[in-house]
């Protein structure tokens, strides 16, 4: 695991979070480049059972695509493009129904806000979820 320098309550809170006994959800916001990214993946690293990161200025398409990538990264299995965002949510909580039932899962979606595209319904996917 690379070395996190400081960032002492933030680690305390995600910590927390992972021995809470209830669903979390954390929201990681701040300037440019000052390690949202390196402080989940590196603090999480033993316990991301998925990641998937937004792509800048890409559509509803190339969203989902990448989503499929990431799923199949993930659980090393074959994923064709969902045709809607509930679909790859359905999809995630198969993926993620048997790991939940051996311990808490750590799921990351970095660039959270490029994700959603016009009328692609991510956010009211992303809430039923
Ligand atoms: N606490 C830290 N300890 C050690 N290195 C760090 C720390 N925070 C950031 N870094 C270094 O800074 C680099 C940039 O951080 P990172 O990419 O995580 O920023 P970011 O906030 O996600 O940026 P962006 O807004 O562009 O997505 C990391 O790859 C890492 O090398
Ligand atoms: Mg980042």
């Amino acid at each position: 695991m690379s070395l996190i320098i400081g960032r002492d309550p933030e680690k305390q809170l995600l910590a927390e979070i992972l021995t809470s006994r209830k669903a979390e959800l954390l929201a990681v916001y701040g300037r440019r480049r000052v390690g949202k990214t390196f402080l989940i993946r590196t603090f999480y690293a033993k316990n991301l059972a998925f990641e998937f990161t937004g792509i800048h200025n890409a559509g509803f398409t190339e969203q989902l695509d990448n989503f499929s990538k990431a799923m199949r990264s993930a659980a090393k299995t074959r994923f064709d493009r969902p045709a809607s965002w509930s679909a790859a949510f359905d999809i995630l909580e198969t993926y993620l129904t048997p790991l939940l039932k051996q311990n808490k899962q750590v799921i990351f979606f970095d660039e959270f806000p490029w994700i959603h595209t016009p009328r692609s319904n991510f956010l009211q996917a992303f809430a039923h979820f």
